[in-house]
């Protein structure tokens, strides 16, 4: 076993240490499905407390409860498991699927950053799943990224952000899909997404029948994010040092806008990030493929690693093309306009 500035770092066969660490009330990075957790016993208050200060994020932002068989949300909600519920869990977990729901009394309020509800999810990822059953704990885990910054899709971004700050890290090499889980609220009238993720709307429609979309999940401006219900929604997130300008509308409009943008920039480090179609329409320039749009995982799970290197690589302003909202689209638009600070040409 490695250590980096105090941080033990594991490898997957190590899994038994990390879970003293996390039962001691220690925090731990783990790999999920998803992208990187920062895990802490959810029910320990001091245990949650110390994931707020190792990340510097407010603490009214709530964190999802990590669990490690179905039935264990029971434990966590107040009442008995709605039927849509049930059926959400029956198709999707484990899962990229958080559920949002009434919380039970032990549930501290610091995990839930003072609401009356909680965030429950199974996290599809054989570490993750070890980690939680050995450990016999839920664990609440935010993504193990310093609040603001690309969420962690490799160790070494969990490493960059978070040596020195927490107990330990699971190595899990790179995570799947690269973007976080989908957040539904189901304690209101009618299911509501409040974050576009790995299962799709379009999914989460045929399951339900019925959804509404809160506002922020499409906003394109900062100030509707504000009144958003899920108070994770109102920050400056995924928010590389570089400023960032997304391009949005028909691919042959985007292709010129961006060219039109280098050449009006020319006294700045530019990076172009664009999908694999748009490949060879900037020779000379720093271009990074995020993925084809044929193949939108490869997208998703590039972003949040591409933002990173441009910051690295001292990149001062980086110009995005923008997708269209269908299927992992949205959860990868979502992410993009927000990384922008809702900076958009529309063309
Ligand atoms: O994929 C994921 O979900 C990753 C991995 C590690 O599991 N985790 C993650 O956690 O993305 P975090 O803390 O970065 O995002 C949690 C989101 C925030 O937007 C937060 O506001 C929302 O879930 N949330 C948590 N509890 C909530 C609640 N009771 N009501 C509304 N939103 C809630
Ligand atoms: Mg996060």
């Amino acid at each position: 076993m490695r250590s980096i500035k105090g941080t033990k770092l594991f490898s997957a066969k190590e899994i038994k240490e990390a879970t003293e660490l996390l039962r001691e009330g220690k925090l731990v990075a783990f790999p999920t499905e998803t992208v990187y957790g920062l895990g802490a016993n959810a029910l320990d208050e001091g245990a949650v407390k110390a994931i707020f200060t190792a990340k510097g994020r407010p603490s009214d932002n709530p964190l999802i409860i990590h669990i490690g068989e179905e039935e264990d949300i029971e434990d966590l909600i107040s009442g008995r498991v709605p039927q849509l519920a049930e059926k959400l869990i029956n198709k999707f977990w484990p899962g990229p699927l958080t559920l949002i729901l009434p919380k039970a009394k032990k549930v501290p309020d610091i995990t839930t950053g003072g609401l009356n509800t909680v965030a429950v999810r199974m996290p599809n990822h054989p570490i993750a799943l070890k980690l939680i059953k050995e450990t016999g704990l839920p664990l609440a885990a935010p993504s193990a990224n310093l609040s603001g910054k690309p969420s962690p899709t490799l160790v070494e971004h969990v490493i960059e952000d978070l040596a020195g700050r927490i107990a330990g890290i699971v190595d899990g090499g790179q995570t799947g899909l690269g973007v976080e889980s989908t957040v539904i609220d189901l304690s209101r009238e009618v299911p509501t997404l409040l974050r576009p993720g790995g299962v799709t709307y379009e999914e989460l429609l045929e399951e339900l029948g019925e959804i509404e979309i809160d506002p922020v999940v499409k906003s394109k401006f900062a100030d509707e994010s504000k009144a958003a219900i899920s108070p994770g929604m109102k920050y400056r997130h995924y928010a590389p040092q570089a400023e960032v300008v997304l391009i949005e509308g028909k691919e042959d409009k985007i292709k010129d806008k961006i060219k039109e943008l280098i050449t009006a920039n020319v006294d700045k480090k530019i990076g172009v990030m664009v999908s694999k179609e748009l490949e060879d329409s900037y020779l000379g320039s720093n271009v990074k493929i995020m993925g084809s749009k044929d193949n939108l995982i490869e997208i998703s799970q590039s972003i949040f690693k591409l933002l990173r290197e441009f910051d690295e690589e001292g990149v001062e302003k980086i110009l995005i093309e923008g997708l269209q909202l269908e299927g992992l689209g949205l959860a990868i638009m979502n992410r993009l306009r927000k990384s922008a600070a809702y900076q958009i040409v529309e063309v």
